[in-house]
Order: structure tokens, then sequence, then C-alpha cells
């Protein structure tokens, strides 16, 4: 009796999904969390929120206010990367828009969607996804929009060679390519690479011509020099890595000991394994 009544609900609930846009995505959320998603309470909440929003880079591409930057602006034949003014669009936002959003690379009005590291993101927990959304929620409305992104010269050179593909595209090609599995006591550690480090060093940690390294350098590192590198932006050469360097400054530095302990750990027994 309640069976099948279960079963006529379940179907008049597909069909109605099948009607509408599906609002949120299955599949490739990881069942790990960033340190801190086990928050008790709002303050733990926004925090950990805080702590994501400037790990992942929205803040640094987005802006500190979130108000929108050019990310290109330094690079003019790319054209204009255009980051969104989000403290203006999070209330036009629901959750489920949102996290379709960050998931597969489909803003809310649809458009197709480009640059935003969707390919990432999708791994995020529930619990660090929730404590995102809560904290974009409490950062003040101000600004003007953001006009939309214009390709350049460089950037449909890009599209013609693949390298640049459009977000879905991307994330769908994370999913199908990781990084090596490494057993269960090096899933967390690959868990933070393809969260933080494969935005610019790739879905499988193996680098992009003329851009990113094969993290297998992690090899000619030892364990103490990789954590200088990830707490300052210091490699082993005197040289200045640039936007590696930059980028470990504003983001990747937020990495609590216990996560970069085990990134390391992950990219030390990588660069090993038999291959
Ligand atoms: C490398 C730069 C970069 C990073 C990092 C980044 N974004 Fe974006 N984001 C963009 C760009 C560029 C666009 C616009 C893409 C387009 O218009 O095709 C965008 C668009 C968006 C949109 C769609 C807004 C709209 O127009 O409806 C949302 C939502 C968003 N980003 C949220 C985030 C959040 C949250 C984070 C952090 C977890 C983040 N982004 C990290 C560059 C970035
Ligand atoms: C925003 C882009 C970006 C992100 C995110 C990023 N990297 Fe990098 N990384 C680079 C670039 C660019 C280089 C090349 C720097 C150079 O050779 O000048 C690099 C180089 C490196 C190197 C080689 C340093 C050397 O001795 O030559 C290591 C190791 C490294 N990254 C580790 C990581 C790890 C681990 C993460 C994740 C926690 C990460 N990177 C995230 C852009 C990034």
């Amino acid at each position: 009796m309640t069976g099948g009544g279960h079963i006529v609900l379940t179907i008049a609930a597909l069909a109605l999904a099948g009607c509408q846009q599906p609002a949120t995505p299955t599949g490739a959320r990881a069942s790990f969390s960033l340190d801190g998603a086990d928050y008790n309470g709002v303050e733990a909440k926004l925090a950990h929120g805080k702590r994501i929003a400037v790990l992942l880079g929205c803040e640094a591409c987005h802006g500190a206010t979130l108000q929108g930057t050019n990310v290109s602006a330094d690079e003019p034949e790319m054209g204009d990367m255009n980051a969104p003014n989000l403290s203006l669009l999070m209330p036009r936002y629901s959750d489920a828009e949102f996290e379709r959003a960050l998931r597969q690379g489909i803003p809310k009005d649809g458009r197709e969607f480009w640059f935003m590291p969707s390919e990432g993101l999708q791994f995020l927990s529930d619990a660090d996804m929730a404590a995102l959304i809560a904290y974009l929620r409490t950062v003040p409305p101000g600004g003007k929009p953001m006009p939309p992104l214009k390709k350049g010269p460089l950037f449909f050179r890009l599209i013609e060679t693949g390298e640049m593909r459009p977000a879905p595209e991307i994330a769908a090609r994370f999913r199908r390519e990781q990084p090596a599995d490494l057993g269960s006591d090096h899933a967390y550690g690959r868990y933070v690479a393809m969260l933080v480090c494969s935005e610019c060093h790739n879905s499988k940690l193996q680098g992009y011509v003329d851009f990113t390294p094969d993290l297998d350098i992690a090899g000619a590192y030892n364990i103490e020099q990789l954590d200088h590198l990830l707490t300052t932006g210091e490699g082993l050469a005197p040289r200045d890595l640039g936007m590696m360097r930059s980028t470990v400054r504003a983001r990747l530095n937020r990495l609590t000991p216990h996560e970069r302990a085990a990134l390391i750990a992950y990219l030390k027994a990588r660069a090993e394994r038999p291959q």
C-alpha cells in the first residue's frame, strides 16, 4: 500500500524533474571534505566558507569584495576574462542554481561558460559547498555589474588548438581523467590535489604545455622543501616562481598543516609510483 504510493510519487517526481532543468547535479562530489567541514554553529560554518573562498580562488578572480575583476587584464591578447560581480549576483541565485554553475559549469542564464574552473570545484563535498554558499551570501552587494567576458585573438587560437574549452567540457574531462589512485592511505592527499592544484596542473597533475610542470617534479623536493614551497612560494632554485609564488601567497598558504601534509605525502608517492 505505502510502497505503491511511494512508487507513484517517485514517478511523478521523475516526470516533473524531466520537464525542468535538473537543478542539482549528481556525480562528481567527493566523500571527503576540507578540514573544518565538521563545523558546529553558524560562525564556524562561515569561517570555513571564507577559507574556501580564498583557497579556491573565488576572491582572487572575483575580487576581495566579490565585485568582479578582469582576470586577464595583464594579457590583452586573451581578451577580457571578466569574472562577474558575485556580490550582486548571489541574491539572484538559488543554492541549487549556484551548485550547478560551480559543479557543471552552467550559469543561471545558461550561456556558454568559459574560464571559470568548475573542473576542480565540482569535487567539493556537500558540507564544503554549503559553507561556501553561506559565506558568499554574507558578502554585502556593491559595485557595478561586470561587462560580459570578451574573447581576444589568443583566446580564439587556444579554442582552435583545443587548449581552451567551455567549462562543462573541461569538467567532464576531469571526471574521466583523474590523478593516479595510490590507495586509501593517499586518498585524502589526492583529493586535496584534485580540488586545489588541478586548476593549473591539469586533470592528472601532468601539467599544461608552456604553463605548468607535471607534479612529478615533487620527486626532486623533500618533505620540508615542499612544505616551504606551499607556505612561501619559494622553490628549490633561487628563481622567482611567478604565478606559483603569487598563488601560494594569495591562496594556497590557507591549506591547514594537516591538508598540506596529506597533499605532500601524496605528491611524493605519486612521483615515486611505478610508471
Ligand atoms: C581563474 C579565475 C576564476 C576562479 C578561480 C573562480 N572564478 Fe567564477 N568566474 C570566472 C569567470 C571568468 C567567470 C565568467 C565566465 C563566463 O562569463 O563565461 C566566472 C563566473 C562565475 C559565476 C557565474 C556568475 C553569472 O554570471 O551568473 C559564478 C556563480 C562564479 N563564477 C562563482 C565562483 C566561485 C564561488 C568561485 C570559487 C569557488 C569562483 N567562481 C572561482 C573566473 C573565476
Ligand atoms: C593558479 C595556478 C596554479 C595553481 C592553483 C597551482 N600551481 Fe603550481 N605552478 C604554477 C605555475 C605557473 C608553475 C610554474 C612556475 C615556473 O616554473 O615559473 C607552477 C610550478 C609548481 C611546482 C614546481 C616548482 C619548481 O621547482 O619549478 C610545484 C612543485 C607546484 N607548482 C606545486 C603545486 C601544488 C602542490 C599545487 C596545489 C596545492 C599547485 N602547484 C597549484 C601554477 C599553479
